[in-house]
């Protein structure tokens, strides 16, 4: 096959950052990305991407209407397309069976049925998305239902990128996925494809393996970043406890080669789309094998993070002579992590949430994700404001309590914060990621994450 247009559906985190990638690397392919929100799209146009990723803004400006491309979805574009990337959406299922556990595969199968209509001659089809294992053949069987001449090649290549760091990550991979059928024709269609990815990624960072291994690869590399952050978040109570500190146990497990360093901050615990999604897919999958051991354990992971966020909201409350009804706390963070606006599953919904419920006064700062916050908490009863300065968030407050670990917030003017909060002033570092003995000195109370408190008599 002569490789020359690339469809992408879905311009999603996903697909308009990876797809910019492969247009800045691959000058010689055109590349669509097609999704059916439309504003969407009109974003990816415009100079204010839907996304904030560092460097993605470069990549873009560079690329588009070039030999990037991004559109509303129709026949002509999947009908010119020699590879098609399926980036859609799959979040868990909210109705009927698997509800709150298994993943809707709606999205995924509707762009499945499009392919089907208008597809032509040999076409090959990526799944990017994140999917239970064994959903390629299930594709293929919807694709191969047609009596003509034409020619479907599924392949999986899962996507290993995360935010804040997503151009880094796929600019320079440490693997690239691609799962394929051990035909000739499935091999052939995963040579086009490691073809493509080779302009930039050296060759033995290309793993081809089957299908199958691909699809659940994803779901364990998801599932065990996870775990190692529960892991070191069931540590915290216990250092809190006990007067250790859990920065101190987090470097010196880390510095084992066996264990190695990353993914051991303890925090709130763990947000963003995939992390809960794709482990409750694991859990399920283990379930509908039978397996309600394995199953119950990788679930235990998601327990210990909701654990997690709630110990923490009971700290601020209790720290609070157990009332913050009517009590200003200002929340320095919103984004699920740092140098990111996406504020999907971010521990800081349930966070404030529960305070809400308590009845607390809200105000909520983040430097990029109070569009997403403000749709986040839109509804819930209570007092919430937004307000992007942080100085300004902290006026009048009992507590501030830091819930993303900005680097902005770190370097904040701590002195010129507790000059202008309500006595006794509080601080959680919600992230462990503030000098302790230096704000206590300043006169503040200081909760954090994984070492006892410093409170003042
Ligand atoms: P997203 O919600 O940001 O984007 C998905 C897009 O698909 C949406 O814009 C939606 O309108 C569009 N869409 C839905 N149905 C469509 C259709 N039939 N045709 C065209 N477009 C359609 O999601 P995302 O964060 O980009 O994630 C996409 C997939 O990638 C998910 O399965 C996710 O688990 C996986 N993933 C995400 C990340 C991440 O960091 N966000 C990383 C790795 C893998
Ligand atoms: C994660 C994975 O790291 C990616 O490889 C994967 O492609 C992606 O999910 C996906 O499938 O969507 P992402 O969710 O963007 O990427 O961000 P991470 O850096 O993994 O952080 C996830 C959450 O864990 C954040 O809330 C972060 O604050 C938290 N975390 C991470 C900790 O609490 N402690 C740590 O040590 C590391």
């Amino acid at each position: 096959m002569q490789l020359k247009n690339i469809l992408c559906m879905g311009a999603g985190y996903v697909g308009g950052s990876t797809m910019a990638v492969i247009a800045d690397k691959c000058p010689h392919l055109r590349i669509h990305v097609a999704d059916i929100n439309l504003d969407r799209i009109a974003q990816w146009n415009s100079e204010r991407l839907p996304v904030y990723e560092p460097g993605l803004d470069d990549v873009v400006r560079r690329t588009r209407g070039r030999n990037l491309f991004f559109g509303e979805l129709s026949p002509q574009v999947i009908a010119e397309a020699d590879v098609i990337f399926v980036s859609v959406n799959t979040p868990t299922k909210t109705y009927g069976q698997g509800a709150g556990m298994a993943p809707d595969l709606q999205y995924w199968e509707l762009s499945a049925r499009e392919i089907l209509a208008h597809a032509t001659g040999e076409t090959i089809v990526v799944e990017k998305s994140t999917v239970p294992v064994r959903t390629a053949e299930a594709i293929a069987r919807i694709l191969n239902t047609g009596n003509d001449e034409r020619r479907f090649y599924i392949l999986s290549n899962p996507e290993f990128l995360a935010e804040g760091t997503a151009m880094h990550d796929l600019e320079e991979p440490d693997r690239v996925l691609i799962g394929a059928e051990p035909t000739p024709e499935g091999q052939r269609a995963a040579e086009v494809l490691a073809e493509v990815y080779s302009h930039w990624v050296p060759r033995e960072r290309i793993l081809l393996t089957s299908v199958w291994s691909s699809e659940l690869s994803k779901l364990v590399a998801n599932a065990m970043l996870a775990q190692r952050v529960s892991s070191i978040n069931a540590i915290t109570a216990l250092c809190e406890n006990t007067g250790a500190d859990v920065r101190e146990i987090s470097r010196a497990v880390g510095m084992d080669p066996r264990i190695g360093p990353r993914f051991l901050e303890a925090g709130v615990g763990f947000g963003g789309s995939c992390f809960r999604k794709d482990i409750l897919n694991l859990a399920y999958l283990c379930e509908q094998f039978g397996l309600s051991q394995e199953g119950q354990y990788w679930k235990s992971v998601v327990d210990m993070n909701d654990r997690q966020i709630s110990r923490f909201v009971r700290a601020v409350v209790e720290s609070q002579f157990n009332t913050v009804a009517g009590k200003k706390l200002a929340l320095l963070g919103f984004a699920f992590k740092p140098h990111t606006n996406d504020t999907r599953d971010s521990p800081a919904i349930r966070i404030a949430t529960q305070l809400l419920a308590e009845r607390a006064h809200l105000v909520i700062s983040d430097p990029q994700a109070l569009d997403n916050a403000r749709q986040d908490l839109a509804g819930l009863e209570g007092e919430v404001a937004f307000e992007a300065d942080p100085y300004r968030a902290v006026e009048g407050a009992h507590a501030a309590i830091l819930i993303t670990h900005w680097p902005e917030y770190i370097d904040l003017d701590y002195r010129k914060i507790y000059s202008v909060m309500v006595r006794p002033s509080f601080i959680f570092d919600g992230r462990s990621c503030l000098d302790h003995p230096a704000l206590f000195e300043l006169g503040f109370n200081v909760y954090p994450i994984g070492s006892p408190p410093l409170v003042h008599d």
